[in-house]
């Protein structure tokens, strides 16, 4: 039966992985549009949504995907970093499947610097070898490309590309984007990073999960990018400010500063999320996304994603707890950055 919401019958859709953040958000979603769902993961990243078959497999072994040879799926979906697994997974399931797509990264590009680029034009880094099952994070952008190159090797006209950007949301492993609802919520003067002028990008979970599933409906073929459309950060942070009902009291604050006072770009223990060294990185955060907002890429209000990421809050782990998840730059280090910064002035 035909749900509210799909775009076409109901799919025998096979999710690769189907356990974690996005590819879980994906497995859900075409769940409740009434398709039958099998995801594949060892099961050691949690558990699938309700209604979808599991298969407990362990795609680093040469017969992990066994179970699954000769199966027929209308449509698959994968968001493997590693070629090896992609290309066995290929070889098992190109032939008894219709539609795929592949979840990469704009972390595949080479050129981070220049402002505006698509998609369609934008150069990718070399590609790693197909077999490898390296899963060193400084080889992640090329394992990408090597993975995209095999799923149009395999499915030339039966593939989606879509390169994701910073992903939010409900269970994001991070904290890049999270900082900013969490500390605007609380108010008092706060640490704005570089200058309002600079853009940024990021996409919520759940808008890249339904146009994966809109995807696989249609059959939607191509390469894109899937984040939101840049915007600067003033206006990031007035939306957020709108979500979490706050008034945000922002002190900018110049790069060279922030770098001189141990302040760290992008994620991690003394960073700020969603800002990123210039102009290095003028390009990594303006992707020229319209092709895929014309292909179905629809994203809800920032304010509503920041509304709802702030209202986890109470079942999240406390950010730069000792040896625990999400880590930033801390009050303490924000407040000694703000005096060293008025104290300079
Ligand atoms: N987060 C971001 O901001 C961001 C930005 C750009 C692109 N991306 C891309 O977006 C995708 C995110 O995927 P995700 O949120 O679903 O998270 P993920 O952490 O990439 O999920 C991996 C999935 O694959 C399964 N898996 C991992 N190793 C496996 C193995 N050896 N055998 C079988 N299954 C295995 C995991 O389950 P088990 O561990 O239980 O096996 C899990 O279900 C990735 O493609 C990532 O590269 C993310």
């Amino acid at each position: 039966m035909k749900q509210s919401g799909s775009k076409s019958a109901p799919l025998k859709l096979l999710v690769l992985g189907g356990t974690a953040f996005l590819s879980k958000t994906i497995a859900r979603y075409a769940v409740e549009r009434g398709h039958d769902v099998t995801v594949v993961a060892r099961g050691i990243s949690g558990e699938p949504p309700e209604g979808a078959r599991h298969v407990t497999a362990d795609r680093d072994s040469a017969e992990g995907l066994r179970a699954l040879a000769d199966r027929h799926f209308d449509a698959v979906v994968d968001v493997t970093r590693l070629p090896g697994q992609m290309k066995r997974a290929l070889e098992t399931l190109a032939a008894t499947t219709g539609h795929w797509t592949y979840v990469s990264s704009c972390s595949a590009y080479s050129d981070d610097e220049t402002v505006g680029q698509t998609a369609a034009t934008a150069p990718t880094l070399e590609p790693t070898d197909e077999d490898s099952l390296d899963p060193d994070i400084e080889k992640y952008g090329a394992s990408k490309v090597a993975c995209e190159n095999l799923v149009l090797r395999h499915k030339p006209d039966r593939s989606f590309i879509l390169r994701a950007g910073l992903i939010v949301g409900d269970n994001d492993p991070s904290y890049r984007f999270g900082y900013w609802p969490d500390r605007i919520a609380d108010g008092g003067e706060i640490l704005a990073p570089g200058a309002p002028t600079e853009m940024v990008q990021y996409v919520d979970v759940r808008d890249l999960a339904n146009w994966v599933v809109d995807a696989a409906e249609t059959g939607l073929t191509g390469v894109y990018d899937g984040v939101s459309l840049p915007m600067t950060r003033e206006r990031f942070f007035t939306e957020i400010a709108d979500g979490v009902g706050a008034t945000p009291n922002l002190t900018w604050v110049p790069q060279e500063f922030l770098v001189e006072h141990g302040v760290k770009p992008w994620s991690g223990d003394d960073a700020l999320g969603l800002w990123l060294p210039l102009p290095e990185y003028a390009g990594f955060l303006t992707r020229d996304t319209r092709p895929a907002m014309e292909a179905g890429l629809s994203i809800r209000p920032l304010a509503d994603t920041a509304a709802d990421w702030l209202a986890t809050r109470d079942r999240r782990p406390v950010p730069n707890a000792e040896g625990g998840p999400y880590r930033s730059l801390t009050r303490e280090r924000e407040a000694e950055v703000l005096a060293a910064w008025h104290e300079s002035r």
